[in-house]
Order: structure tokens, then C-alpha cells, then sequence
């Protein structure tokens, strides 16, 4: 196949009616944070064990089109000798990976972070590809306060989003453009979405100056909420207003999904802000998941690193897989 339809074949994978991404790519320090709650050491043995009970959830693949692996767990097999990436396809999930390798301080521009791993990152991704990924993810941050995020970081982090998304591309792996503005802060809603459009209009101009193919990448933003401390919550009814005001403005209807992050969100938020969107159908694109915590929380909660637990530990996954299915439609009740 050649690199187009190859594109296009994946593309045609991930996005599909009633389906989302599951992201299981912590990177070494973030599964140690997700592990410690639960009191589980994070070593090899148990991150390969929890992710591979994870992908080997019964029917996971009814609601879920596409994993979002680490690079190790590319590497790591079942206890049965399967590797993991062809466990996932055993289900009819595309296997991805997540290819940045994290973020530094941004030089002169003090509170803003810039993301690495441009360099090399074609031998790396010609690697992955043999060993079963077929899409990548690389992601952004953006921090807000009264300062941040500068031009320089909007400008700069687009920059870079681009460069991968067009090295991808060329090799034929379905890049995932991620650009995170994060929940910390007490900054209000409309502040939120402020700084999101200016991200996202940013980040599609560099897209267009790199030559990206907007039919084959899916955008993967935050959704427009209000800070972490600040004083109102939102309801999901105006998440999805302002998210999806935003989105309007700014992605153009060739990108054939947008898949969110839950960013910290719990998963019954995650949930009902999607589904809540998704009754504003409709729209030029999909509106999809691409959730860690949100997916993940309450199966960790079940297994606590115990062996013993792996059937409730699927059931927790498999409900919140397919409660997010639902939202898929605009179709989900609490
Ligand atoms: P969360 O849904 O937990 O934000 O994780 C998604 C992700 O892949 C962050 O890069």
C-alpha cells in the first residue's frame, strides 16, 4: 500500500461511529503518580502486567478503535508470549504511540514549557512502525496565568506540533496534534477559551505552512473549562457551547476527528461534557475520546495491583468504554 491509502487506511481505523482512543502512554514518572494512590510500585513487571490486562479486556474493541501505547509497552508481551501491540490488534484496536519526550522550560519565556523530541524522530518512528504502531501523539502544554502562555510559547509549540505531524505523515503513521492547555489554574472559562483559540489558530497555521495533510492527523485539545480552582464549575452544557464555539472558529472540516483529553477531569465530567457536545450535532467533524485518567481511574481503583482483580478491573474499563460510546451518539444518561 502506498503511504496515502496507508494514511487513509488508519484514519478509517480510528475513526469510527460509536468508538474512541484509549491512552495508556504514561510515560516512567506519570504511571508511578497513577500507581502510588493504589500502593503499586511501578516496575516493569507490574506495568506490563496492568497494561496488558487493560488490552485484553473482553469486547474493549465495541467501544474502543485505537490504544495509545508507551514506547516500552511496545516492547512487552502477555503472559502468553502475544506482544502487546498484537494483542490489540487481536481486539481491533490500532496500535499507536507516543513519540515526544516530554517538555523543558521555554528560553526566555519564563512559565512557558516547549516539548522535545524532534531529533531522530524519524529512525524512531521507522522502528515503531515494524514493531505494529500505525499512529503517533505528540503533545503540547500550555500553562495559563496572567502572563503565560506567551506569543512565543504559542508560536514555538505550534512550530514543533508541525515538524512531527509532517514527519509522520511522510512515513506513513497518522499523527495525533495535541495541544494541551491545562486545567491548573483559578482562571475563569471565558479565559480558557481565549487562550485555546489563540493555541489551536496557531497550531493550524503552522499545519498549513508544513504541508500537513489536515484529512490524515486527529486533533486531540483540551475542552474549554474553567480553571481547577476557580470559584464556578461549569455545567457540561456550556463546556460544549464554548468548546464548541471555539472549535468552529478554528479547525477547518477537512480533519476528519477530534478526539479530547480528560486533562484531569473525572470520568462522569469526561463523559457528560462529550456526550453534551455530541448533542450539538452536527458538526464538520467527529467529536470522539482519547481519554487516560477518565478511561483508566476507576479500573485502577479495581485493581489495586492485585492479580485476583483482573475481572473487575476489565469490567470498570469496559463500562467506562462503552458509557463514552454512548456519548459518542449524545446518548449517555448518569
Ligand atoms: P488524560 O485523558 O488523562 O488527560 O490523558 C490523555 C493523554 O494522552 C495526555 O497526553
Amino acid at each position: 500500500m502506498n503511504i496515502q491509502n496507508q494514511l487513509q487506511a488508519t484514519v478509517e481505523a480510528l475513526v469510527q461511529q460509536g468508538k474512541g482512543i484509549l491512552a495508556m502512554d504514561e510515560s516512567s514518572p506519570t504511571i508511578a503518580k497513577r500507581f502510588k494512590p493504589i500502593g503499586v510500585e511501578s516496575t516493569e513487571e507490574n506495568r506490563r502486567s496492568y497494561r496488558s490486562m487493560l488490552l485484553a479486556t473482553p469486547g474493549l474493541g465495541e467501544f474502543v478503535s485505537g490504544v495509545i501505547l508507551f514506547e516500552e509497552t511496545l516492547g512487552q508481551k502477555a503472559d502468553d508470549g502475544t506482544p502487546l501491540p498484537a494483542l490489540a490488534a487481536q481486539q481491533g484496536i490500532v496500535p499507536g504511540i507516543k513519540v515526544d519526550k516530554g517538555k523543558l522550560a521555554l528560553a526566555n519565556a519564563p512559565g512557558d514549557e516547549i516539548t522535545e523530541g524532534l531529533d531522530g524522530l524519524a529512525l524512531r518512528l521507522e522502528s515503531y512502525k515494524q514493531q505494529g504502531a500505525r499512529f503517533a501523539k505528540w503533545r503540547d502544554v500550555y500553562h495559563i496565568s496572567a502572563t503565560t502562555p506567551s506569543r512565543l510559547a504559542i508560536e514555538a509549540n505550534a512550530e514543533v506540533l508541525a515538524r512531527y505531524a509532517s514527519i509522520c505523515q511522510t512515513l506513513g503513521i497518522v499523527p495525533i496534534v495535541e495541544p494541551e492547555v491545562l486545567i491548573d489554574g483559578d482562571h475563569s472559562i471565558d479565559r480558557c477559551a481565549e487562550v485555546t483559540e489563540a493555541v489551536l489558530h496557531e497550531v493550524f497555521h503552522a499545519l498549513h505552512c508544513y504541508h500537513v495533510i489536515l484529512e490524515h492527523m486527529l486533533l486531540k485539545p483540551n475542552m474549554v473549562i474553567p480553571g481547577k480552582t476557580h470559584a464556578q464549575k461549569a455545567s457540561p452544557e456550556e463546556v460544549a457551547e464554548q468548546t464548541i464555539r471555539v472549535l468552529r472558529r478554528t479547525v477547518p472540516a477537512a480533519v476528519p476527528s477530534i478526539n479530547f483529553l480528560s486533562g484531569g477531569l473525572t470520568p462522569e465530567e469526561a463523559t457528560a461534557n462529550l456526550n453534551a457536545m455530541n448533542c450539538l450535532a452536527p458538526q464538520p467533524w467527529d467529536l470522539s475520546f482519547s481519554y487516560g485518567r477518565a478511561l483508566q481511574q476507576p479500573a485502577l481503583q479495581a485493581w489495586k495491583g492485585n492479580a485476583g482483580n483482573a475481572a473487575s478491573t476489565q469490567a470498570a474499563l469496559y463500562l467506562r468504554a462503552k458509557l463514552n460510546g454512548a456519548a459518542r451518539h449524545g446518548s449517555y444518561s448518569v
